[in-house]
């Protein structure tokens, strides 16, 4: 069986010290949450708080980008080994926000997905379609593409370690959840496109988060579907209550 994911986005939120206030309130919280990986991804200036206060912790890590470059004239960037260096473990990559207001392309984020790789970084990669793409019959064509394109020349030792993160750009920020059927039909085909790449056993291992609007109110009913492995939470995970109570109503 896949075991439960479920992370906070926390975007560009949440400077050094409410992170550190956040984990302190958080950790306690859900400290009696078993069976599910709990993952934390503040901004870049708050990770190196965020990585004090999470030593020992079984609370998980993660960067909400990388580079695709190891080093030198790349101004505003960081580095996977500057992540390392924080005990940063999983990295978002392909964010919908990274794709649509700062240009990456598949291409980019298939290189950055190797460079996480390399530096045996987790990506939660991320994939979705627009309410324009799913209205006009490209929901299916577009899942391929990104999946397809984004994961050239990752072996499938690598794919194990990765995460993919299925949000549907109109859900994204805006209230509106996909309903479970319409995320889970996302998810099993999203499966089915691993298949197709990498065989049935690697597929059937894959965990695949849904994204857009999870809220207490409906992270049951959405991670009780059989293709949905985790949440990735926006907005619902500033709050340590709200996340907590979030992971809580998941597990019921
Ligand atoms: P919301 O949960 O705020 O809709 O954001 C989802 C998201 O983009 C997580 O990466």
């Amino acid at each position: 069986m896949r075991k439960l994911i479920i992370a906070a986005n926390w975007k560009m939120n949440m400077g050094p010290q409410e992170a550190a206030d956040f984990i302190d309130s958080f950790s306690q919280k859900v400290a009696d949450a078993k069976g599910v990986d709990i993952v934390l991804s503040p901004p870049m200036v708050s990770l190196a708080a965020a990585s004090s206060k999470l030593a020992g912790s079984s609370i998980g890590l993660s960067a909400q980008n990388v580079s695709e470059n190891d080093n030198g004239a790349f101004t505003g960037e960081t580095s996977t080994l500057m992540l390392k260096e924080l005990f940063v473990q999983y990295v978002i990559i392909g964010h919908s926000e990274r794709r649509s207001i700062y240009g990456e392309t598949d291409a980019i984020i298939n290189a950055k997905i190797k460079k996480a790789r390399a530096a045996n970084l987790k990506p939660i990669f991320c994939i979705g379609e627009t309410l324009e793409q799913r209205e006009g019959g490209q929901l299916e064509a577009v899942l391929r593409t990104q999946i397809t394109d984004g994961l050239v020349g990752v072996s499938v030792e690598d794919l194990a370690e990765t995460v993919i993160a299925y949000e549907p750009v109109w859900a994204i920020g805006t209230g509106v959840t996909a309903s479970a059927q319409q995320a889970q039909d996302a998810h099993a085909f999203c499966r089915s496109v691993i298949a197709e790449l990498y065989g049935q056993e690697a597929a059937d291992k894959i965990r695949i988060q849904y994204g857009g609007s999870v809220k207490p109110a409906n992270s049951a009913e959405l991670l009780g579907q059989e293709d949905i492995d985790g949440a990735l939470v926006g907005g619902a995970s500033l709050d340590p209550q709200i996340f907590a109570d979030l992971i809580h109503n998941a597990l019921t």
